[in-house]
Order: C-alpha cells, then structure tokens, then sequence
C-alpha cells in the first residue's frame, strides 16, 4: 500500500538534512546557490537591492531582517524553507514576484527520495546561508 504523509515526511527529511549539514560543507553550498538563484532580486548582501529589483513592482524583502521583522528571537527555519521550497505560498508566488522555484527546490513527494533528499539538501543550505545574514534591525553600519 502506497501511504502518502508529505507532512511527517518532510519533517523526518529536514531533521536529517539539518544534521547532515555540516558534515557536507552546506554553508559554502548555501552561498553559491544564493548568488545564483536570489542575489538578483535580493542582492548580493541579501539587503534586497540586487540589480533586477528596480524592474520589479515589489521590493525584494531584506534577507537580513527576517529574524529582527518577527521581534527577534530565533531565526524562523522552517517557514523559510516553506517560503522557498513552494510548501507556502509567498503571498501567491504566482502572483508576487518571487518566483516558485519547481523542481529546482521542491520535488513531488512521489518522485524518486534521491531526488527528494537532492531538492531539501539545497533549500537547508540557502536557509542556513540566510540565517547567517541575520542583522539587528536598526541603521545600518
Ligand atoms: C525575480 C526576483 C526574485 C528572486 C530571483 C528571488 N526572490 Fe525572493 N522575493 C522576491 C520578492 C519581490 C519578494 C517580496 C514579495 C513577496 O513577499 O511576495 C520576495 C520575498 C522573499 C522572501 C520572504 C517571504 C515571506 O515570508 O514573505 C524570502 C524568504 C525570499 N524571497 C527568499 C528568496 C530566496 C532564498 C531566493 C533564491 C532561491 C529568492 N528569494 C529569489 C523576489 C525574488
């Protein structure tokens, strides 16, 4: 019997990525998927100033502020990974202009686990990347 339980799945697949994260360099990986997927819109510090952004009719949100925007406290990992990874909706990613990244970082819950793991794996490393940009809110420098 095929049971399907994305949900508890995904859960099962992040704890293990988390864990596996460091083993595997995840924070250079992090970086070269950031620049090459986000710094155009988000810019290169993740201020939301990169060089497609002036084009678009929605600011970029500032990466660096995600934790300071919700008061502070711990940076909010797993509804990031659900903003990029397609599970949440960015105010309609269809409709804003934050694109849904697809295959690249979500696979079907039915496709091949290799390819599951493959997709989870790059959304873990830009999420820690980004946690890694996080600024106190306030003027900066
Ligand atoms: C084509 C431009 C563009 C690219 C490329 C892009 N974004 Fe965005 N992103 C936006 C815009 C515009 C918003 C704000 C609009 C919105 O919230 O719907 C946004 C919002 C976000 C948010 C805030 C979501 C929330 O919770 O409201 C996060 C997190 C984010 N982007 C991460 C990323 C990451 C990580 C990448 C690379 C994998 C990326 N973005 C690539 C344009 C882009």
């Amino acid at each position: 019997m095929r049971t399907q339980c994305p949900r508890r799945f995904r859960k099962v697949l992040l704890v293990l990525l988390l864990s596996a994260g460091s083993v595997y360099g995840a924070d250079e990986a992090g970086l070269i998927l950031y620049r090459r997927y986000c710094a155009a819109c988000h810019g290169r510090e993740g201020r939301g100033d990169g060089p497609v952004s002036p084009a678009l009719g929605e600011k970029p949100t500032d990466l660096t502020q995600i934790t300071a925007a919700q008061g502070g406290g711990a940076f909010p990992f797993e509804s990031v990974v659900e903003a990029i990874d397609g599970t949440r909706t960015v105010r309609a990613h269809g409709v804003s202009e934050m694109p849904i990244w697809g295959e690249v970082f979500h696979a079907d819950p039915s496709s091949p686990l290799e390819q599951q793991i493959l997709a989870g794996g790059k959304v873990i490393a830009i999420v820690r990347y980004l946690r890694s940009l996080q600024r106190e809110a306030g003027p900066s420098h």
